[in-house]
């Protein structure tokens, strides 16, 4: 499947899928293009640096026309043949002009464990609220906000003496390890849509031994 990357910023995420492609862990997946909407973002180099084609289509010269901004991105998009879309920290949302041309075949990752804390700076939103576990949510996007059907999730512990930095830098180790996953899981075709539930071919555990690893503060604390 030919993919292409929208990315705003330092591109770690999408580092660590171009280095999961690296090690062969990414066989469906053939990586057409990076486009970021910011000229001289990280992301950029990172493409550069593993031999990806790149563009710029800066939002800033779309000011007020989210449409002809959207149609931009997907002409360019298409001018290298991309099939699926992995948004990796890119900071624009959108909307029906970009999603209709890809009809469930964009990805994102968000560094909360959604439905909770949609939206931008969750981390600070989370320590204040105290909640125990954070983590970061692939998904499908829909015209929503961080709200399309959930393909992978996982979770973090929040330490009482976090901050919002401690905790971001703690989520993206584990954005590091889902997102390369799950764009394997949908390039190699073992992802399904059931409604909004996303079934994964193949992949049958059992409740107990999954319950195991997401429990924080330990039992045994
Ligand atoms: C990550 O926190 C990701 O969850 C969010 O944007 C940030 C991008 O970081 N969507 P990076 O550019 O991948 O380092």
């Amino acid at each position: 499947m030919r993919v292409g990357v929208l990315c705003s910023g330092r591109g770690s995420n999408l580092r660590a899928i171009l280095e999961a492609r690296g090690r062969g862990e990414i066989p469906g997946a053939e990586f057409v293009c990076i486009v970021s909407d910011v000229a001289g973002a990280g992301c950029l180099d990172i493409a550069g640096a593993h031999g990806v084609a790149s563009a710029v289509v800066p939002s800033r010269d779309f000011r007020g026309d989210r449409p002809g901004f959207e149609r931009r991105l997907l002409e360019t998009l298409a001018s290298f043949g991309a099939e699926l879309t992995v948004l990796a920290g890119f900071q624009r949302v959108l909307g029906k002009a970009f999603l209709g041309g890809f009809p469930g075949r964009v990805m994102n990752i968000h560094p909360a464990l959604l439905p909770s804390f949609p939206g931008h700076e969750v981390w600070g939103r989370e320590t204040a609220h105290g909640v125990k576990l954070a983590g970061a949510t692939v998904h499908f996007v829909d015209e929503g906000v961080d709200s399309g059907p959930i393909i992978c999730q996982g979770a973090v512990p929040v330490l009482d003496t976090d901050d919002a930095d401690a905790l971001s830098a703690r989520i993206l180790t584990v954005e590091h390890r889902i997102y390369p996953a799950a764009v394997a899981w949908v390039t190699s075709g073992r992802v399904r849509l059931q409604g909004r539930r996303v079934a994964l071919d193949g992949f049958a555990p059992s409740g107990e031994a999954a319950a195991a690893r997401l429990v924080w503060p330990p039992l045994d604390a």
